[in-house]
């Protein structure tokens, strides 16, 4: 029986990817987070209950905590999710981002390199580490073309910019000591326990109690959505059959634009179009993004779920679940404060 560690495991993704893996094969998982107000057990009430998870709280960037949990739980591969994600917040306080995202990802690279560097044969053959990333390191596009592999990085936000600097650093690490590493860059994810900062769950979250949802700039911003259950595939494929060095683009095809995401969610939820209100941009708005994923679909992948079927799916959720947004809406006076401040951006 194989060890997964996964870092982020509370969050959206991560508790998402542990639940895939719990149901799918017989590996223990070991979450490592810190509980950002991000992360929560909520997300992970069904997988707690599953002797094969091991939960422990600690940031990836206590070099300490981080050799305990490779001396503690040998893993056979590290997927590392733990990150700040949310561009609007690098924006406004981009040191969390570069504490995490830069120097966590450092910390817990150095851990894996001791950890690997004892590591006899057959295991340290097989050992992975897959640090997942984002199209954001690949900038804006324009009206036409992709993002592949090859694109050269040029990151706009705070937020970008830290993930590039942990891609860079990833990448060396494999370069240099040999260390087996996989990247990947993947498009906008949607889904459930998806935390509702972000686009899909803030304007759903908003629309069911008839609050109006701010729509940066002209609306007319372009993302790739991507079920985060095809997300979870992809990685798991990747962690058996990704070639050690390499980095595959995750992306969904479903590219659409701001404001048509947003006229279909609340024709969706029965909600007046005139509930959107038209805000400030975001500074240094990324125009478009859209990827070339032909890398990954050669090795297998290809999304599973249909954009309309599965935003119809996630706004049921939603519905039914305010007992998990509800309280965060409500209770968490960071994201009370800071939406005011969004609120005020005008
Ligand atoms: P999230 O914000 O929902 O969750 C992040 C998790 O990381 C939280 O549980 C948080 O507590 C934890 N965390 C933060 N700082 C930590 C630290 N120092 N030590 C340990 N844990 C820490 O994020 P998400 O949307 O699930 O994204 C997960 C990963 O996927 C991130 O690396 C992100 O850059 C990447 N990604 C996300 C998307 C997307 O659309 N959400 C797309 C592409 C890539
Ligand atoms: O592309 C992958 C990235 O997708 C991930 O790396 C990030 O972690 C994740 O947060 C996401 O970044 P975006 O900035 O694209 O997601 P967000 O949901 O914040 O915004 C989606 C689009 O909607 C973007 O063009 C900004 C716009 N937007 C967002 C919010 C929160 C609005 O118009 N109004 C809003 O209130």
């Amino acid at each position: 029986m194989a060890t997964l560690l996964i870092t982020g495991g509370a969050g959206f993704i991560g508790s998402n990817l542990v639940q895939h893996v719990l149901d799918r094969t017989a590996d223990r998982v070991v979450v490592v987070d810190k509980l950002t107000y991000a992360g929560t057990l909520l997300n992970l009430e069904r997988a707690l209950s599953d002797p094969s998870l091991v939960f422990v709280q600690a940031d990836i960037a206590d070099e300490r905590a981080m050799s305990a949990v490779f001396a503690d739980h040998r893993p056979a591969a590290v997927v590392n999710l733990a990150a700040e994600t949310h561009v609007d917040r690098s924006i406004d306080s981009p040191r969390p981002f570069i504490d995490t995202n830069i120097v966590g990802t450092f910390v817990l690279l150095e851990a894996a390199r001791a950890f690997a560097a004892r590591l006899g044969a057959p295991e340290g053959a097989a050992f992975r580490f897959l640090h997942v990333s984002t199209d954001e390191v690949y900038g804006t596009l324009g009206a036409d073309g992709l993002f592949s592999e090859e694109t050269p990085y040029a990151p706009n936000s705070p937020y970008a910019a830290s993930k590039a600097a942990a891609d860079h650093l990833v990448r060396a690490y494999g370069h240099t000591y040999q260390l087996p590493v996989l990247i990947t860059n993947c498009s906008n994810n949607y889904g459930p326990f998806q935390f509702p900062e972000k686009l899909i769950p803030l304007f759903v979250t908003n629309a069911i109690d008839d609050v109006p949802v701010p729509l940066y700039g002209d609306g007319q911003n372009v993302r790739d959505w991507l079920h985060v259950v095809d997300h979870c595939r992809a990685v798991d494929l990747l962690i058996d059959q990704g070639t050690n060095g390499d980095v595959y683009n995750i992306g969904g095809g479903n590219e659409i634009a701001n404001v048509d995401l947003t006229h279909q969610i609340l024709d969706t939820l029965g909600k007046p179009r005139s509930l959107i209100r038209p805000v400030a941009d975001r500074p240094g708005h990324d125009r478009r993004y859209c990827l070339d994923t032909a890398k990954l679909r050669s090795v297998g992948w290809s999304p599973q779920v249909a954009f309309a079927a599965g935003l119809r799916d996630t706004l049921e959720w939603y519905r039914a679940n305010e007992w998990w947004w509800r309280p965060i809406k409500e209770q968490d006076s960071d994201f009370k404060s800071y939406y005011q401040s969004q609120y005020g951006r005008q």
